[in-house]
C-alpha cells in the first residue's frame, strides 16, 4: 500500500480530496433494497444497493447509509466484475498496522459516524470501470428495545437520488403473538403514506414500502435528490401474566419478561436540576416546562425533592415531601422561578439528593436520583473520579442514579460510568425545539415502577448475562439470554423473584412454556445473546479500571470477533480491487462532537447538502432534464440487448404466444387470453363436466385488526384488477381452470395499446408490432419498469406499483398481484383497489352476521391464505358472497 499519494504532502492530499470526490451524477443507483426481519425482537437488515457507472470512464461510486445506533454491524459486501470483496472484522490494532495508510486518510472515506440522535452513517466507495456496475450490501444487527410500551424499527432511507426499484420489506415474527402494529416517520407523510402496505396475523407482520420515483420527491424531507427520512415500525407483542416469553434454540435461550397487570409502587423522587450560567435561554426554559409537567404528572402517594445548583445549592425544601396539590404547586412555583447564572458544583449537589433520598426510606417504595446538567464541575469538587467515587459511596447501591446530559457541552462519558456505577442509565437531551418533550419522555419510562429488586434464576442455565435489576418500570423490558447446560430443555426452570407493590412476588411455571425451535435450528438465538452480552460487557469496561477494565474488554472483543460486530473494540477492513485504498470501518463513540454538517442537519429535522453533494447542488436543476436521458440511453441499451435475445428465444422455443407448458398440469389449457372461452365450462380430461367446480378465494382487508372479509370468484374468469384512466393503463388477470389455482396471466395494457404479459414461469412477454415476445426476466422502458425474479415481477408504470408473486402449490404455478403503491386518482377501480371493508358484527344466538352499510350478512367463519404476501400464510376470515363482500355485482370486475 506504499502508493505515493499516501505521502502526505501538501499537494497530494489537496489532490486526494479533489479527485476522490465522487459526482453523484456520474452514476445512477438503479436498485436500493432494504430487507429487516425480526424475530424475538431481534432485527436483522440488510441494505442492497446496486449502482452502475453510466459514464464512459471509470468513476468513484460512494455508498452512504445511515443506521441505528444501537445496531453492531455484521456484514459489508461489495460485488463488482464477478468478484466479491467482503469485509473482515478485525482489532483496531489488526486493522490499524495493516492498513496504516488508510487509517491515515480515514477522515475522508469509510468512516461510520454519529449523525443526529439515533442514527450513525456508514460510507465507503470504490472506483467503477466504464459502464460496470457494483451492488453494496451491508447487515446490521440489533435487539429493539422496549420503552414507553412498544418497539420501534427504525429504518433510514436516503439513496441520494430518486430510485427506480426502491423498496423496503419488514418482516415480523413473535411467537407471543403482535398486540399492535404502526407505521411512523417522515416517510410514512404526504404521498408516500399509500406506498405503504401493512399485513397482520396474529403472530406475523409484513410492511411493504414501494414508493415510485416520482412520489420519492414528495415526503416531508424528500426532494430532487429522493428521499430522506425515516420510517418508523412500532409494535408491541402480547403478553402472559407468568413468566414471561421464553424461547430456546441450539443450546442458547432468550428470556423477555414485561408483566404488566402489576400494582405500581409509590416512589420516592429527587431531581437534582443544573442551573448555571450556560443553561441560560432556552435550555432552561425548556427545562421548566418539562419540569412544570413531570410534577403534574406524580401520584399523590409519591414522595419528590427538588433542589437547583450552580456553585451553591438551592432547595425548594430541605427533605422530600408528599405530592399533595398544595406541595405541587409550590414546586411549581418554585420551577417556575429556576434562574440560570454561576458555576457547576455537580459533586455537592448530588450528594445532597442522596442525603434527602436516604433521610426518608419509606418501606415498599422506590427511590430514583435524577441530575440533569448541561456541562462540566467548574466549582467544589472536579476531579471526575473523585465524584464518581463520592457519588458512589453516597448512593450505596440502593437506588438508581440517571444522568441527563443536555447538550454537546457536557461530558457525556463522566455521566455515562457514574450512572452505570449507580444501576441507571444516562441519556442525551439534544437542543432542540422539542428538548422540554425528550426530557418527560425520559421520566415517563421510569415514572411507574412495578417491581423492585429483580432477580432472574435460571436452574440449569450458564454464562448468563446480567440477572439482577435494581428497578424495573412499566412499559419497560428485562431481557436475559444464556446458556443452557448439555441443551437439556427438561430440566432448565427459569424464575424470578422480586418486590412489588404488595410485596414479595415469584414468578414461576410449574410448567413453563420454553419454545423450542430445535427442529429448524436458528442461531438468531445464539446472535442475541453475544449481542446482549457485548454491550453488557462494554457498559461493565466502562465503569471498572485496571486489569478488571482489560479483562472485560478482552471477553468482549473476544465475542466481537467471533460474531463478526463491529463494535467500539474492532473494525471492519474493506479491501478493494486492486488501486482503490481500503477502508477502515471503526464504530464512533456516543458524545462524540461531530462537526459534520450532516449531523446538524439532522438535528434540525432539515436537509441540508452535505459538503460532497454541495458541488453538485449548483446546477441541480439544470442537470435533472439530461439526468433523465441519459438514463433512457442507458435503459434502451438494454432493452436492445434483451430484444436480441427475445428473437433467439422465440425460435429456440417455438412458444412464442402463450406462456411456456408446465409440469403437473391438469388439463393443457394455454391459450393466448385473446383466444379464452370464457364461457366454457371446465370439464375434466375426459370429457364429462366437472362436478366440483374450482373456486379462487379472495380477501379484503380491514384497516384495523378485525378478520378479513373473504369470498369465491370461479376459475376460468377474467378479471379485471385495475383500471386506471388518466394513465391509460389497465390490468387485467385470468384465473386458471380447475384444478389449478390463482392466475395463469397477468396482461398489462397501457398507453397506445402497449400489451405486456407476465408468466407463471418468471417470463414477461411484450407486444411488439403486434406479436408477442418473450423479452427474458426484465422489461426497461420509459413506460414500464418489470423486473422477474424468482418469486416475482415488479412491475412499475406512472404513478403504479406492483408485485405479482409467482406462488408453487403441488408442483403447480400461478400468480397472484398486490398493489404495492395505489394511484391517488379516484377515478381508478378493480379487484386490486378495493377500499378496506368496515363492518359491524352482530351476534345472533348461534350464527353471526356482518352489518355492512345498514345490510346485515350472514356469513361463516372460514380461512384463505393470504397470496399477496409471499410467505402465503393462512388468515381467518369472515365468508359470504362475493356481491356481498364487493357491495357490488361481481360482473363489473369481469371482463
Ligand atoms: C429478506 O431476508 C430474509 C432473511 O434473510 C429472506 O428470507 C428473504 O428472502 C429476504 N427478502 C427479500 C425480498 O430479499
Ligand atoms: C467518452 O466521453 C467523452 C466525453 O465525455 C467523449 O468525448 C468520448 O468520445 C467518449 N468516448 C466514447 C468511446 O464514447
Ligand atoms: C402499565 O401500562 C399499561 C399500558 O402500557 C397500562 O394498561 C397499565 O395500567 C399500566 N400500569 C400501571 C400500574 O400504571
Ligand atoms: C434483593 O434480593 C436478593 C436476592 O433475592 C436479596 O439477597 C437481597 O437482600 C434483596 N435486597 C433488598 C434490598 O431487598
Ligand atoms: C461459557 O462461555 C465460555 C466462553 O465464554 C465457554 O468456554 C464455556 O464453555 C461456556 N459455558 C458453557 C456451559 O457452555
Amino acid at each position: 500500500m506504499g502508493r505515493a499519494l499516501m505521502q502526505t504532502t501538501l499537494f497530494g492530499l489537496l489532490l486526494t480530496l479533489v479527485t476522490s470526490l465522487p459526482n453523484k451524477d456520474d452514476w445512477d443507483i438503479y436498485s436500493f433494497h432494504i430487507n429487516s426481519t425480526v424475530t424475538s425482537r431481534y432485527a436483522t437488515t440488510v441494505i442492497t444497493s446496486r449502482v452502475a457507472n453510466r459514464m464512459n470512464e471509470s468513476k468513484e461510486v460512494e455508498f452512504q447509509v445511515r443506521i441505528p445506533k444501537n445496531a453492531f454491524i455484521s456484514k459489508f459486501r461489495m460485488f463488482m466484475d464477478g468478484q466479491v470483496y467482503d469485509g473482515v472484522v478485525k482489532t483496531k490494532e489488526q486493522a490499524q498496522q495493516q492498513y496504516t495508510a488508510a487509517v491515515s486518510r480515514g477522515q475522508s472515506a469509510g468512516l461510520v459516524s454519529s449523525v443526529g440522535r439515533t442514527l450513525e452513517e456508514f460510507k465507503t466507495s470504490v472506483t467503477v470501470a466504464a459502464h460496470k456496475k457494483v451492488t453494496f450490501e451491508l447487515t446490521y444487527e440489533e435487539l429493539l428495545k422496549r420503552r414507553h410500551g412498544k418497539y420501534e424499527l427504525q429504518i433510514h432511507a436516503r439513496p441520494m437520488q430518486p430510485v427506480s426499484d426502491f423498496k423496503v420489506d419488514v418482516y415480523i415474527d413473535e411467537k407471543a403473538g403482535i398486540s399492535f402494529l404502526e407505521v411512523k416517520g417522515g416517510l410514512s407523510t404526504k404521498a408516500l403514506a399509500n406506498a405503504i402496505t401493512k399485513t397482520l396475523t396474529d403472530k406475523q407482520a409484513w410492511v411493504y414500502f414501494y414508493p415510485t420515483e416520482s412520489q420519492q420527491k414528495t415526503c416531508d424531507s424528500c426532494g430532487e435528490q429522493g428521499m430522506n427520512g425515516d420510517l418508523v415500525i412500532v409494535y408491541d407483542v402480547n403478553r402472559d401474566i407468568s413468566v414471561g416469553d421464553i424461547k430456546a434454540s441450539g443450546g442458547y435461550f432468550v428470556h423477555h419478561f414485561a408483566p404488566s397487570s402489576l400494582p405500581r409502587i409509590p416512589k420516592n423522587v429527587v431531581f437534582v436540576i443544573d442551573q448555571s450560567g450556560s443553561m441560560g435561554g432556552r435550555k432552561i426554559q425548556q427545562t421548566r416546562k418539562a419540569l412544570i409537567h413531570i410534577l403534574n404528572d406524580l401520584n399523590e402517594d409519591d414522595f419528590f425533592g427538588l433542589i437547583t445548583f450552580d456553585g451553591d445549592i438551592f432547595h425548594w425544601k430541605r427533605e422530600l415531601v408528599q405530592a399533595t396539590k398544595t406541595n405541587v404547586n409550590s414546586a411549581k412555583t418554585f420551577a417556575q422561578n429556576i434562574p440560570a447564572s454561576g458555576s457547576t458544583d455537580i459533586n455537592a449537589a448530588v450528594l445532597e439528593g442522596a442525603r434527602i433520598l436516604k433521610a426518608h426510606p419509606r418501606e415498599g417504595s422506590a427511590s430514583i436520583l435524577i441530575l440533569l446538567t448541561d456541562g462540566d464541575p467548574t466549582s467544589g469538587e472536579r476531579n471526575l473520579k473523585t465524584i464518581q467515587s463520592n457519588v458512589r459511596k453516597a448512593m450505596a447501591g440502593k437506588f438508581p442514579l440517571y444522568c441527563l446530559g443536555f447538550g454537546f457541552r457536557v461530558n457525556f462519558e463522566f455521566l455515562e460510568k457514574m450512572s452505570l456505577q449507580n444501576n441507571g442509565v444516562a441519556r442525551r437531551i439534544y437542543e432542540d425545539s422539542d428538548a422540554d418533550l425528550q426530557l418527560k419522555g425520559f421520566y415517563e419510562e421510569v415514572a411507574t415502577p412495578l417491581l423492585t429488586n429483580v432477580t432472574m434464576m435460571y436452574t440449569g442455565g450458564t454464562n448468563l448475562t446480567q440477572t439482577h435489576f435494581t428497578q424495573y418500570y412499566n412499559g419497560s423490558e428485562i431481557v436475559v439470554a444464556g446458556q443452557i447446560t448439555d441443551n437439556d430443555i427438561e430440566t432448565f426452570t427459569p424464575e424470578v423473584i422480586a418486590i412489588s407493590g404488595t410485596g414479595s412476588v415469584r414468578f414461576s411455571d410449574t410448567n413453563p412454556t420454553v419454545e423450542s425451535t430445535d427442529s429448524v435450528p436458528d442461531s438468531r438465538l445464539q446472535r442475541v445473546w453475544a449481542y446482549l452480552t457485548v454491550k453488557q460487557l462494554l457498559d461493565k469496561a466502562l465503569q471498572l479500571s485496571g486489569p478488571e477494565k482489560d479483562r472485560m474488554r478482552e471477553k468482549a472483543l473476544k465475542l466481537s470477533l467471533k460474531y463478526s460486530f463491529v463494535t467500539s473494540l474492532t473494525s471492519m477492513v474493506v479491501t478493494k480491487p486492486e488501486g482503490d485504498n481500503s477502508d477502515v470501518l471503526h464504530k464512533p463513540k456516543e458524545g462524540q462532537v461531530q462537526p459534520n454538517p450532516v449531523a446538524t442537519s439532522r438535528i434540525s429535522g432539515q436537509m441540508q447538502p452535505n459538503p460532497v453533494a454541495t458541488s453538485r447542488n449548483s446546477g441541480s436543476s439544470a442537470r435533472a432534464g439530461s439526468d433523465g436521458r441519459r438514463g433512457t440511453v442507458f435503459f434502451l441499451l438494454i432493452l436492445f440487448l434483451y430484444t436480441v435475445t427475445i428473437f433467439i428465444d422465440r425460435y429456440s422455443i417455438k412458444v412464442h404466444h402463450m406462456c411456456k407448458k408446465q409440469k403437473n398440469r391438469a388439463r393443457a389449457h394455454y391459450e393466448d387470453y385473446g383466444d379464452l372461452d370464457i364461457t366454457a365450462s371446465p370439464a375434466s380430461p375426459h370429457g364429462t363436466v366437472a362436478t366440483v367446480p374450482v373456486l379462487h378465494r379472495f380477501l379484503i382487508k380491514t384497516e384495523n385488526q378485525s378478520l378479513p372479509l373473504c369470498f369465491d370468484v370461479p376459475g376460468d374468469t377474467r378479471l379485471k384488477l385495475l383500471h386506471h384512466p388518466s394513465e391509460e393503463l389497465s390490468v387485467i388477470g385470468l384465473l386458471d381452470s380447475p384444478p389449478n389455482t390463482g392466475f395463469k396471466l397477468i396482461v398489462i395494457h397501457f398507453k397506445n395499446s402497449q400489451v405486456v404479459e407476465l408468466c407463471p414461469d418468471g417470463l414477461i412477454k411484450q407486444q411488439v408490432q403486434g406479436v408477442m415476445h418473450y423479452t427474458g426476466q426484465n422489461l426497461v422502458s420509459t413506460d414500464i419498469t418489470a423486473i422477474g425474479r424468482d418469486k416475482e415481477f415488479d412491475v412499475a408504470i406512472g404513478d403504479t406499483r406492483m408485485v405479482v408473486f409467482i406462488h408453487e402449490v403441488d408442483g403447480n404455478k400461478f400468480l397472484w398481484p398486490v398493489l404495492r403503491q395505489k394511484p391517488s386518482d379516484n377515478s381508478i377501480d378493480g379487484i386490486l383497489v378495493l377500499k378496506p371493508a368496515v363492518y359491524e358484527e352482530v351476534q345472533q344466538s348461534s350464527s353471526t352476521k356482518l352489518k355492512i352499510r345498514d345490510q346485515e350478512i350472514g356469513v361463516t367463519r372460514s380461512s384463505a391464505v393470504d397470496y399477496t404476501i409471499s410467505a402465503a400464510p393462512t388468515l381467518d376470515c369472515w365468508f359470504m358472497s362475493a356481491e356481498s363482500a364487493l357491495q357490488r355485482r361481481l360482473d363489473d370486475f369481469i371482463v
